[in-house]
């Protein structure tokens, strides 16, 4: 496990373990002028909570040694001041370079307080669990995912070419040479037609285009190279390459059997891992571009009906909150529910184990079926 800290050099200018060097004066009046707006602003984002003029001051001349300054992490929350959060690490160094700000996102957004300390990979008993809805009644599919970060590269923002090219050649080596029920096939982005990709898209496989709180983030350039989608012959494993990631490791299937789709995970992620090193952090888990998706990085869903409950949304809300659930529409994050299907997942994936954040979702699941059941009669 290589600690953010190890890869952190020493400034010479400064004397700071802040990496080389430090933010030009064009980075710095950015910074003001993004302050001063956003502190103008009516946003509710963790950004504009956090980044008070202290903490301001004591990040805005920092710099890591990929040389991502505040600028790099905050540009996303400056534009978009509808963002929840409004925040990306520009490289892995950034959780701590620039921690006065990351650490109260990550409390409150995890309940995770600087003391804590992230447990180490636990996938428990895979055979738990099983068949959320044995009858078909209400669970459409399930689908879990993780994200990984190669060693030794920065996140989207301060990527170039190379390294999108780089991670993509070594993405797909690893995934060519998966056997059995695994193994199956790499589509780059770059070459795919309109139509593969929008079907690809419509059925659930595929990443969007055009994410504006990404965009914002930096994390489309020189688009759409190193990006791409591997899949097995049925679609029930699949990865993306240089999205907001530099993997996103999923599987899934049709109806709620979450024990398959879990074990299958399990057995994905073991096996690319014998051949690639990723970024762990002792406290803060696997490091993602995204400070949300810090820790187990799991993030397990149902796409579900729920028509009895989810016609009081409100109600629907406090119930998917007691059971640590976040609702979704049915075509992905920001969108909304069409048809009354909604995407339920587990909220918490930092400071708890892979097999609790999905014994979360699959506790959580089978009390709102229960719930529904008895509500609709
Ligand atoms: N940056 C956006 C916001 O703060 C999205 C955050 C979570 N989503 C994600 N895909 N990482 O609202």
């Amino acid at each position: 496990m290589a600690k953010a800290s190890q890869l952190k050099s020493k400034c010479m200018k400064c004397e700071e373990k802040c990496g080389k060097g430090k933010a030009s004066p064009e980075v710095l009046n950015q910074l003001e002028a993004g302050f001063a707006k956003l502190s103008n602003s009516d946003s509710v984002s963790m950004l504009k909570r956090f980044l008070t003029r202290e903490v301001l001051d004591k990040c805005k001349q920092k710099k890591t040694s990929f040389g991502s300054t505040l600028l790099d992490c905050i540009q996303s929350g400056l534009e978009n001041l509808d963002s929840g959060i409004g925040v990306y690490a520009a490289d892995p160094e950034c959780y701590e370079v620039f921690n006065e700000l990351f650490d109260p996102i990550i409390e409150e957004y995890h309940n995770f307080k600087k003391t804590d300390k992230q447990p180490t990979t636990d996938w428990g008993n895979v055979g738990l669990l099983g068949n959320l809805d044995p009858k078909g009644e209400f669970v459409l599919s399930t689908r879990v995912r993780c994200c990984r970060t190669i060693k030794g590269y920065p996140f989207n923002p301060c990527m170039t070419e190379e390294n999108y090219k780089d991670i993509e050649s070594q993405g797909q080596n690893v995934l060519n040479s998966l056997s059995g029920e695994l193994s199956g096939t790499y589509i780059p982005l770059k070459g795919m037609s309109k139509d593969v990709q929008q079907t690809l898209i419509n059925d659930h496989y595929l990443f969007k285009e055009g994410d504006r709180f990404l965009q914002a983030a930096n994390a489309f350039r020189y688009w759409p190279a190193g990006r791409g989608i591997f899949f097995n012959k049925n679609k029930t494993f699949l990865v993306w390459l240089c999205e907001e990631d530099h993997l996103r490791i999923m599987t899934m299937q049709p109806g709620g059997n979450v024990g398959d789709v879990y074990n299958r995970l399990v057995t994905a992620v073991n096996e690319i891992q014998k051949k690639i090193t990723f970024v762990t952090d002792r406290r803060l888990g696997y490091l993602t571009f995204c400070p949300t998706n810090l820790g187990t990085t799991i993030r397990a869903s149902v796409h579900i009906k729920l028509p009895t409950l989810s016609k009081n949304m409100d109600q629907f809300k406090i119930l998917a909150d007691k059971y640590h659930l976040q609702i979704r529409g049915g075509a992905g994050e920001h969108s909304d529910s069409a048809d009354g299907i909604y995407d339920l997942s587990n909220k918490r994936r930092l400071g708890l184990t892979e097999f609790q954040c999905i014994k979360q979702m699959y506790d959580g699941i089978t009390e709102l079926i229960k719930t529904e059941k008895a509500a609709k009669r």
